[in-house]
């Protein structure tokens, strides 16, 4: 095969790609208003149409705006839907997204097809370096991020009504349930690569790869699921500041916090938001949404502990057959502060932004949820959270030492 028709398949094959990821959160909005789609819930959270446009803006931001005379869809569009990067000006500050009743739904829809159309002509010109082609993935990658995060705020927003709205008449991308296996799964440790290496697109976090040491270990199979949960609550885990960090303590009393985000004492029993609305806890399922504080005086009092990254991924790699759910269901809370690799170099340019500054305070999540994207997460993914925060998919698998 010669070099242009290779070069045509590949814009072909990016074109595909950019069609299938761009489709997917407006239809993730297709059955909500106007009005969910404005308001925020949280300082944390942002309105959906702000996802819409934000995402739309990435690529006008990293990509489009480089081109020598660009003329941007709206310059006012810059200000409103920069999210956090300073090299790129000044911005309305996060908690006040939900006041941008300007643009209309309509027009931030109308925005998002101008960048579709644009970024089509872009990739129909053909040949271009590696760089811009690493941006333009990464900005299919960060539209599936905020797809994710549209439903996590949605569901936020949808918890505060006391009507319990159900977003979506059924979960959007649920997944047939990983069966529980039972027990753990012991590894000898030592000298171990992780970290991403190989071919393939990875957020800049995730690399380079590099060798640690692990210490022999043992893994839960399963997730720490809602019956568990049951337990720790019945025997005082809210109640019991010994089992709590002294930062998780003074939030849990802080915050009056008794139970997982959204649930609620109905009766005899719990309740939970998701998003379609409220319903019974399945004692079976995964714990949702939790914080890492929480995470951790559950494993203190299980007798366990979290895992470390290092060991979630080691194992995962190894043995992907010995555990139920590593992907899919929850984002599961590990030991490790979210810091850079060795050798950690941020993406250049503007995207420099985009992982490295966070890494302080934060904690890392691994694995993925029922609401990350098909295909989008993978065995060195790195999300992070801060420590308190619990509104994400978020849940644990317990881990221990093995001598
Ligand atoms: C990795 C989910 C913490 O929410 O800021 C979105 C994802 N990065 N836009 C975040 C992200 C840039 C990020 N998290
Ligand atoms: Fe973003």
């Amino acid at each position: 095969m010669n070099a242009p028709s290779r070069i045509a398949d590949r814009t072909a094959d990016d074109l595909m790609a950019y069609r299938v990821v761009r489709a997917a959160m407006p239809i993730l909005a297709e059955g909500l208003g106007p009005e969910d789609l404005a308001a925020q819930s949280m300082p944390d959270c942002s309105p959906g149409k702000w996802h819409l446009a934000h995402t739309s803006w990435f690529f006008e931001a990293m990509i489009l705006g480089e081109e020598p005379g660009y003329q941007p869809v709206d310059p006012r569009f810059q200000t409103l839907f920069n999210s956090y990067y300073e090299a790129l000006g000044p911005r309305v500050d996060r908690p006040a997204r939900g006041l941008m009743t300007r643009p209309s739904l309509d027009e931030v829809l109308a925005y998002r097809r101008e960048i579709d159309r644009r970024m089509t002509r872009w990739l129909g010109e053909g040949p271009t370096d590696a760089r811009r082609l690493y941006l333009f993935t990464l900005g299919l990658n960060h539209d599936q991020q905020h797809q994710e995060l549209f439903l996590m705020d949605l569901l936020n927003l949808m918890a505060r009504s006391p009507l319990d709205p159900r977003a979506y008449p059924a979960e959007p991308r649920s997944r047939p349930p990983q069966r529980a296996l039972g027990g753990i799964t012991r590894f000898d440790g030592g000298l171990v690569e992780i970290g991403h290496g190989g071919a393939g697109f990875a957020f800049d976090n995730e690399g380079p790869a590099h060798r640690v040491w692990l210490e022999p270990y043992a893994l839960a199979n399963d997730l720490v699921s809602n019956a568990d949960w049951f337990a720790f609550i019945a025997d005082g885990g809210y109640a019991r500041p010994e089992l709590w960090l002294s930062d998780g303590w003074s939030t849990v009393q802080a915050e009056a916090w008794d139970a997982p985000l959204y649930w609620r004492r109905d009766g005899d029993g719990w309740t939970t938001m998701g998003l379609t609305g409220r319903a019974p806890l399945d004692p079976a399922a995964p714990v949702r949404h939790i914080s890492f504080y929480e995470a951790d005086a559950y494993a203190r009092w299980a007798g366990k502990r979290l895992p470390t990254e290092a060991e979630w991924e080691h194992a995962v790699r190894c043995r992907p057959e010995a555990f139920s759910n590593a992907f899919g269901e929850v984002w599961q809370w590990t030991a490790s502060a979210y810091a850079p690799y060795p050798g950690f170099r941020p993406t250049e340019g503007t995207a420099s932004e985009y992982n490295g500054k966070f890494m302080a305070n934060q904690m890392v999540l691994r694995g993925s949820s029922f609401a990350t994207p098909e295909g989008h997460a993978r065995v060195s993914y790195r999300n992070f959270f801060y420590p308190h925060q619990r509104w994400a998919f978020t849940g644990l698998r317990l881990a221990e030492d093995a001598p």
